[in-house]
């Protein structure tokens, strides 16, 4: 852009300039919601409680978190949603385990590899009580073994 240009029209560059603060003023807000975790932290929120997770329950967060939040007769705990293939998204298979859409790899529901091309088990997460009774926490940044139940 030649300098004329900028100005002929000095009144174009600071309407763009409170329009972009416009705008993410107005994103500020939903970003501050109570509870909301600052996108850095690596801890996920869920609508559900230890009460509400009944052995056989099973909820999705693929979107946007990657996870799956399942209680078994031994407890609850949070497996990834990512083939350990090649990082794609796996889907729930009738409740009985995840198929991987782009190349045909299975897991049961704790993980395991039924089909490759996959080698290794899908990732557990930490799960806990955000306070005694209050709603479970899955904590992205760390692992556990596959065994492990709240
Ligand atoms: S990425 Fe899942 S099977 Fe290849």
């Amino acid at each position: 852009m030649k300098p004329s240009e900028d100005a002929s029209c000095p009144g174009r560059r600071s309407f763009c300039c409170l329009a972009c603060a416009a705008v993410a003023l107005a994103l500020l807000p939903s970003a501050l919601e109570a509870g909301a975790a600052p996108e850095s932290d690596p801890r996920r929120v869920t609508g559900a409680t230890r009460a509400s997770f009944t052995p056989g329950t099973i909820q999705d967060y693929r979107k946007p978190d990657g996870f799956f939040l399942i209680a078994d007769a031994a407890g609850i705990y949070a497996v990834s949603a990512i083939c350990t293939h090649l990082g794609c998204k796996v889907a729930l298979a009738d409740n009985q385990g995840f198929d991987c859409p782009c190349h045909d790899s299975e897991y049961d529901l704790q993980g395991n590899v039924l089909q490759g091309p996959a080698k290794l088990p899908l990732k557990h997460f930490s799960v806990a009580e955000r306070e005694p009774g209050g709603p479970l926490v899955v904590d992205l940044s760390r692992t556990v073994d596959a065994h492990v139940r709240l």
